[in-house]
């Protein structure tokens, strides 16, 4: 078919070949869903996609390049972890999700098995990529990447209580009748059971909540906040209970953190990372807010919870501490 092109030049080297490069480890309902949400929002220039159902890895990849017409030009292939030479974010879903009514640190044995055989390869031939993991329990996940890597700590990061970050500020929103994007709050430590509203610092527009409502802490209208707070805990249950599984929210999740490491944007997020002396919590991952660019998760910022809330966010960090002495990695 080459006779329908008349040469112009010799070829010459690229002009820049700084181009955005990244893989997905896992095509299931997760990571296709952060691929397609990254293809639309035009976040990287090439993505590899790999799997262990190879099957199922060509039939969503050819699903998805036949819709690359209607988007700005990216290249998209299916491939395998060879294929990972010179990647700039390596993000991974892989692995077993929860059933209806399962808890996500059951997930966690499982997962650590599929981690040991990923992490150590991706490393070996892409060592300057971040990591970013979705897999649950998230937390956990990202702490075992951390170790198997070698890699240092901003490198590592979980999609951890963003997506219940957008949920708190989305079930807000609609109980006060505002767009979630003026509700300006954070659900920090596990992506789980344990995780904490961080009320004492929420921000509705510019006002602080007790500068709105001084009495927020009466029952009457803490009750209505506390529901608020257990329908942010308890969405995935709801969720996979009528569909099976997360997938579409969390892909935003993902193409969030994963244009603020590519464009460099210093965007603080509730990813999950080391966490290091914070108010006495040490050596275990999960969310506070941090600020995302191309170093990864480059600082921690200051919060001031309250001594309910940081009672709680202790009890949440010991109960992952607990959680990953007791596996084999
Ligand atoms: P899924 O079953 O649809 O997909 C998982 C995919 O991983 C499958 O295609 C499977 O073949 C593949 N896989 C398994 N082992 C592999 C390996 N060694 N190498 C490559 N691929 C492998 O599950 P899902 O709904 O996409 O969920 C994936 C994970 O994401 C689960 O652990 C789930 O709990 C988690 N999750 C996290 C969040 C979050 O906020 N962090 C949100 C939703 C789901
Ligand atoms: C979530 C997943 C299941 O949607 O962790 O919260």
């Amino acid at each position: 078919l080459d006779q329908i092109f008349t040469p112009i030049g010799d070829s010459l080297p690229l002009v820049s070949q700084d181009l955005r490069k990244a893989a997905i480890i896992g095509a299931g309902q997760v990571g296709m869903a952060c691929a397609y949400s990254m293809l639309i929002q035009n976040t990287l220039d090439e993505l590899i996609i790999t799997d262990i159902n190879q099957e199922k890895l060509e039939g969503e990849v050819m699903d998805l390049v036949h819709g690359l017409s209607f988007v700005e030009p990216s290249v998209i292939k299916a491939g395998t972890i060879e294929d990972y030479q010179d990647l700039d974010l390596v993000i991974i879903t892989a692995g077993a999700k929860q059933h209806p009514g399962e808890s996500r640190l059951n997930l966690v044995q499982r997962n650590v098995e599929i981690f040991k055989s990923i992490v150590p390869e991706v490393v070996k031939r892409s060592p300057n990529a971040i990591l970013l993991i979705v897999s649950n329990p998230v937390d956990i996940m990202t702490y075992v990447s951390l170790k198997l890597s070698g890699l240092p700590a901003s490198r590592v990061i979980g999609s951890g209580t963003v997506l219940d970050t957008a949920r708190f500020k989305y079930l807000l929103g609609q109980k006060l009748k505002l767009d979630s994007r003026n509700v300006h709050g954070y659900i920090l430590g596990e992506h789980g059971d344990s995780e904490v509203a961080l009320w004492s610092e929420l921000h509705i527009g510019g006002s602080r909540l007790d500068q709105l409502i001084p009495n927020w802490r009466e029952p009457e209208v803490y009750d209505q906040l506390d529901q608020v707070y257990n329908q942010v805990k308890n969405a995935a249950y709801e969720i996979i209970q009528r569909k099976g599984a997360t997938s579409y929210a969390i892909g935003l999740g993902v193409t969030q953190i994963a244009q603020a490491i590519l464009r460099d944007q210093n965007h603080i997020l509730t990813v999950s990372s080391l966490i290091k002396d914070f108010y006495g919590i040490n050596d275990v991952c999960f969310s506070i807010p941090a600020v995302v660019n191309r170093q990864g998760v480059e600082r921690q910022i200051a919060i001031y919870p309250s001594d309910e809330e940081l009672a709680q966010l202790r009890k949440s960090a010991q109960l992952l501490k607990e959680i990953t002495s007791g596996i084999g990695f």
